[in-house]
């Protein structure tokens, strides 16, 4: 990951741990289309890399995101929307990625900052990380899954709510909401706590941890009785794995499993 990017900077700041830090100050991190360019190639990069098993995206102390770029979206037409597919390669995010993505945002994550946070697989915040669905007051609406994604975290009662009156809510909401998995006092505390995260994660069995996230996101879009039925099957597929058998003979024998990630 040694490519240079202008919007964005790549590490690996563990082991099996890729970092994306997003990085357009001036602008507080507006999601511009190069962007997101550069965001979708760096997590490509991630995906196709073996030494990397879980990664942490970020933004800086002040903003994770402040959204869309509101500037670039100004003059455009319908038309131009409508045939560029206008916002669609973001959800190259959910989709090429197999590997975690872990958000850890502080300050702004508005709009599409908001957006581009639920899309990620476990959300950490600081208690006053700022996020919010402002939209409304520019005269559109989320566009980039916040109104379906939002509404699943929070119910339709708190959506509709926040998506209406363009109002924020705290990074203490979003934890008490059951947006984030955990808060955090601060900056340090919160790229300490993502990055000790995804590496815990990342020394498990690669199968095993895309088999994992593979079944909770299915459980998004499934009916209860197909989602244990798809769980199952995964988990049946699992026996086929080298690692299922390192992992619990390893148990047996009282040893560290070593992964062979296959
Ligand atoms: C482009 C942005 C921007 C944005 C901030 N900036 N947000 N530029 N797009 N979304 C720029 C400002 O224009 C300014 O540039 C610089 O960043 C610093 O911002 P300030 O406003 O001076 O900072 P501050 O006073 O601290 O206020 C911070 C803020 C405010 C509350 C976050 O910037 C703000 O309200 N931003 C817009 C938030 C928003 O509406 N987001 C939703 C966008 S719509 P200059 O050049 O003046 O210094 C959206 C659609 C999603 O996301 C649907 C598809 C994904």
């Amino acid at each position: 990951a040694t490519r240079s990017y202008e919007y964005i900077q790549v590490s690996e700041p563990r082991p099996g741990v890729g970092q994306v830090t997003l990085n357009r100050p001036k602008a507080l991190n507006a999601l511009s289309t190069p962007l997101i360019t550069e965001l979708n190639t760096a997590l490509r990069t991630f995906q196709s890399s073996p030494s990397i098993s879980a990664i942490v995206l970020t933004g800086s102390e002040r903003a994770f995101a402040a959204g869309a770029d509101i500037k670039e979206m100004a003059p455009l037409t319908f038309s131009q929307a409508y045939t560029t597919s206008f916002i669609e390669s973001w959800s190259d995010l959910t989709t090429a990625l197999k590997k975690p993505l872990i958000a850890a945002v502080s300050g702004h994550a508005l709009g599409g900052g908001c957006e581009l946070a639920l899309m990620a697989d476990i959300l950490y915040c600081t208690r006053t990380a700022n996020f919010g669905q402002p939209e409304i007051k520019l005269g559109t609406i989320p566009g980039a899954g916040g109104s379906q994604r939002l509404t699943r975290a929070v119910g339709k009662a708190k959506a509709m709510e926040l998506v209406l009156t363009g109002k924020s809510f705290s990074g203490e909401e979003a934890e008490k909401w059951g947006v984030a998995a955990r808060v955090f006092e601060g900056y340090g505390e919160l790229m300490e706590g993502a990055l000790g995260t995804a590496e815990t994660i990342a020394g498990y069995s690669r199968v095993a941890v895309q088999a994992a996230k593979e079944v909770v996101n299915r459980s998004q879009e499934l009916g209860l009785r197909d989602g244990v039925e798809y769980e199952r099957r995964v988990f049946h597929g699992l026996f086929g794995s080298r690692d299922q058998k390192i992992g619990m003979e390893a148990f047996a024998g009282k040893k560290k499993a070593e992964w062979s990630h296959e």
